[in-house]
């Protein structure tokens, strides 16, 4: 089976999907004979609500990634698709299974409960379309649910489709959903109010500042193809950025981030999994924000929120680097934290901090280990965010911060 799927055969294939998506006899060991060419292909992500145009955004991506060279695998995972249910309509037959010479090849998944669930189903057809020799998948999926969220989780780079006329409803949409974005599609953007949706999204990346230098906002208009040339220019850029965080990766991912699966996971692509680390921002303090700030902004950071936190006596200017920012804290009294630490140290690294999934979690765990912790409890910030503090005398002499997610 392996072989004729090496051998572009598209009816093994189709029968290969079919064999692990309903775990038939042999699925197991096929499976297995595919796990060396898992990790080939880049995933790209597809998701939003019912109605914003996905399915023919997708279609829209596969030409044009088609065009650019790519053999492509495409999964249709939404209820709503006209994919689904053996529908068929317009230029999407042109699409449909077995393609011929066609390098897109299209398959719909039940959205009914798969064995063993329907994000294992995903990720096993996946698997099955690299073998294939399948350099890109889109996997489409309905952001409204946690299996969709988990779905979208498998995709390297993840496009949200939002369209004009949600209005506020951006702002209610599933938080997890927002937080899998690494790029928004304003499609339907020939409609009134896509200013405003574009707004609203940037007004949303502005208030959690750790993300707002990972994501684009891209107008579309996927009935006439607008736009589709900087969604996939900004769905490259997301991916790059991705490999910034990535060094293992570096130079693979515009080829098709020929890494193993292993070494993905290892990688931990995934913003939202609950045991995922990062280097949330390093504080640095100094006399002045403003003298200081000029190096920086000779490397090119910029700073992107500047507040006075009133009971910590200290203003705050954030610089994201990245995924993560530094923090410059000029005091405003000489009698406060940072203030004291000048007068003892002088300028320099305050401290730096982790941001993990459970931040109450590791709290306990520290606290269980005999880790000497500044903070006595864990404590909540400016927005809500949870954060506490650890000794020097734990860390290697260094004041760490341990932030917890959102
Ligand atoms: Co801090």
């Amino acid at each position: 089976m392996v072989e004729r799927l090496r051998g572009g055969d598209v009816r093994a294939l189709a029968r290969a999907i079919s064999m692990v998506e309903d775990a038939q006899p042999g699925a197991r060991e096929l499976l297995a004979a595919c796990e060396e060419f898992a990790g080939q292909a880049v995933k790209i992500g597809i998701t939003g609500p019912p109605g914003a145009g996905k399915s023919t955004l997708v279609d829209q991506m596969a030409q044009w990634l088609e065009a650019h060279g790519e053999k492509v695998g495409v999964l249709a995972i939404d209820p709503t698709s006209p994919y689904t249910g053996g529908a068929l309509l317009g230029d999407r037959i042109r699409m449909r299974e077995p393609v011929g010479n066609s390098g897109i090849y299209v398959r719909s998944m039940a959205s009914r409960g798969a064995v063993g669930g329907l994000a294992d189903a995903v990720r096993d057809a996946c698997k099955v379309l690299e073998a294939s020799g399948r350099s890109r998948i889109l996997i489409e999926t309905v952001g409204v649910g946690q299996d969709e969220v988990e779905i979208a989780r498998l995709a390297d780079v993840t496009v949200l489709v939002l369209v004009p006329g949600m209005g506020d409803d951006v702002q209610s949409m599933k938080a997890g959903v927002m937080e899998i974005a690494d790029v928004f599609a304003v499609n339907k953007s020939d409609c009134d109010g896509a200013d405003r949706v574009v707004a609203e999204i940037l007004a949303m990346q502005g208030l959690s500042g750790s993300t707002q230098d990972r994501v684009s906002v891209v107008q579309t208009v996927a009935t006439t193809g607008n736009g589709i040339d900087e969604l996939m220019a900004a769905v490259a850029q997301s991916g790059e950025r991705k490999k910034v965080r990535l060094p293992a990766v570096a130079g693979t991912w515009s080829r098709g981030l020929r890494v193993g699966q292993a070494d993905i996971d290892a990688l931990d692509l995934d913003p939202l999994k609950s045991d995922r680390l990062d280097l949330d921002h390093l504080g640095v303090a100094v006399r002045s924000i403003a003298a200081a700030g000029r190096f920086y902004e000779m490397l090119g950071l910029k700073v992107a929120h500047e507040e006075i936190v009133e009971h910590e006596q200290v203003k705050v200017a954030m610089l994201p680097v990245g995924n993560s920012r530094v923090e410059l804290l000029e005091p405003t009294v000489e009698d406060s934290v940072i203030g004291r630490f000048l007068t003892k140290r002088g300028e320099g690294l305050h401290h730096i901090a982790v941001r993990v999934g459970d931040v109450d979690g590791m709290f306990e765990k520290l606290k269980e280990s005999g880790v000497r912790l500044v903070s006595e409890q864990v404590r909540t910030g400016a927005g809500g965010h949870r954060y506490f503090f650890v000794h020097p005398s734990s860390t290697g002499g260094v004041l760490v911060e341990i932030v917890g997610k959102g």
